[in-house]
């Protein structure tokens, strides 16, 4: 997995050790004394919320030329700001950038940063703006971007998935219900299973990304601002989709923080039920399936050990990310309007569940394309468990045997070939006749888990052609 340094921000900052008088705080005036520094520690966020720093340099820019906009910045003023603020972005990127816990967060340590370049025209770009609404914004901007990271990640393992069908279109298996034997199904049919899961995450962040997607800048503290500011022109400089409607609301609105956690648990919850699935498949008593060794690892004390560990953590790290939703829940219960500092809070749940979804969606691809179906293992054992039950049970309710008494007879014919030790198309016509008389010899065409497999034909189904029709679908929205 390659690390997004940008998005990694470099090393922690350096704790202050003595109580800093030192550093001034640009909401110091009202204040006689200096931050106890055991204050700044507990109080700072710079060395997680760091991590939003492109975030917070593109609010200021695009806020620094509106406020040029409306003539509380000259154009010179703007140009000063924009161009202070792209050297510092760089060296944030480059891991020059001094971070300093008593400048509490990345807000105040953008800001700090410009005011000692630009002195008084620095002073200006917090106009009409308070960190309550600047930081609702960064993280409604970091929401999107992470979005679309993940979309991106997505739609790369459902293309696994569907690459896999083309390659495994012959192969049959069984199909569970209670992890019991119940219907032959094409192992394609399983693939498409999943790529149905994740795309409706995939639509899932894409209506929490359009509820994000609406500017709280311009709230300011929560009451808005009586600076005459185009809160519009923001918008569309940041390309959000609309602006907030109340200051109030907006200054305090963490919802689509909650719905972005929640839906990144439910893609886990999609990832642990497939790694628990094929953790299963993946042991001697399954025999399904070969693991790419270059996504296992082994075992300090047996050596023989192959262990599935990469699908062990996915399932796994779920129960943090779900964690970190009740996290966020818990954390917004009972808050009053608007802003309250409980607030802050909000981001490391956030950035752990995506910094882990992310992770595990890039190992599930390769794992996914690199594993190998142990096609001669699942076809020698294919035949136990009776699973052509139902669709002999389906033959019968064609030729107008209602479906109780169907079921009946065919649970009968069931106790007869296990009683024998044999399979259902074992049987000889005459234990057929003696379940339903009509019975010829065209009740083999629907016996063996193959024709089972091929006498299926409704929509959704495992039959071949359904299944090849899906295929044809999920490929002809990626060309
Ligand atoms: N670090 C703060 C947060 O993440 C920024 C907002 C602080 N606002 C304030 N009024 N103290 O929530």
């Amino acid at each position: 997995m390659a690390k997004d340094r940008s998005q990694q921000g470099p090393s922690r900052p350096e704790a202050a050790k003595t109580t800093s008088g030192g550093t001034k705080k640009p909401w110091g005036g009202v204040f006689d004394q200096a931050t106890d520094h055991r204050v700044e520690e507990f109080t700072e966020s710079v060395s997680f919320d760091r991590r939003l720093f492109a975030q917070d340099i593109e609010g200021s820019v695009a806020h620094a030329q509106m406020l040029a906009q409306v003539g509380l910045l000259t154009a010179d003023e703007c140009l000063q700001i924009v161009q202070t603020l792209g050297e510092i972005r760089q060296e944030i990127e480059q891991g020059r950038f001094p971070f300093r816990t008593e400048l509490e967060d990345i807000h105040m340590h953008v800001e700090h940063a410009l005011i000692e370049r630009l002195g008084d025209v620095g002073r200006k770009l917090h106009t009409a703006r308070s960190r309550n609404d600047q930081v609702a914004t960064d993280l409604r901007l970091w929401v999107r971007w992470a979005i679309d990271q993940l979309d991106e990640r997505l739609t790369a393992l459902q293309r696994a998935w569907v690459d896999r069908c083309d390659r495994d279109m012959d192969v049959i298996v069984p199909g569970y219900t209670h992890t019991q034997r119940a219907q032959p199904v094409l192992a394609a049919h399983y693939w498409l299973a999943y790529c149905e899961k994740f795309e409706r995450d995939r639509l899932r962040l894409a209506d929490c990304r359009r509820r994000a997607n609406q500017l709280p800048l311009g709230a300011a503290a929560l009451a808005g601002t009586s600076l005459p500011i185009d809160r519009q022109d923001v918008a569309k400089r940041l390309g959000f989709e609309g602006v907030a409607a109340n200051s109030l609301d907006a200054a305090s609105d963490r919802d689509f923080a909650v719905e972005f956690a929640f839906v990144m648990a439910l893609i886990a919850e999609h990832l642990s039920t497939w790694a628990e699935e094929w953790i299963l498949w993946s042991t001697v008593e399954f025999n399904f399936l070969k693991l790419p060794q270059a996504f296992c690892t082994g075992s300090s004390i047996m050596p023989q050990k192959i262990n599935p560990d990469v699908l062990e953590l996915i399932r796994g790290k779920t129960a943090r990310v779900i964690g970190h939703l009740q996290s966020l829940l818990v954390l917004v219960k009972g808050l009053p309007l608007a802003y309250n500092r409980d607030l802050q809070e909000d981001k490391e749940p956030l950035l752990d569940s995506f910094d882990t979804v992310r992770a595990s969606l890039e190992l599930a691809a390769p794992l996914v394309a690199g594993a190998e179906l142990n096609r001669a293992a699942i076809a020698e054992r294919l035949d136990r468990g009776h699973l052509d039950a139902t669709t002999l049970m389906e033959h019968l309710i064609r030729r107008g045997v209602p479906q109780r008494t169907a079921h009946g007879l065919v649970g009968r014919l069931v106790r007869k070939a296990l009683d024998r030790g044999v399979r259902l198309s074992d049987l000889p016509l005459e234990d057929f006749r003696e379940a339903d008389p009509g019975l010829d010899a065209s009740v083999y065409d629907v016996l063996g888990p193959e024709r089972a497999v091929a006498a299926m034909v409704s929509y959704g189904s495992t039959a071949p052609g359904q299944v090849r029709e899906q295929v044809r679908r999920w490929k002809q929205r990626w060309q």
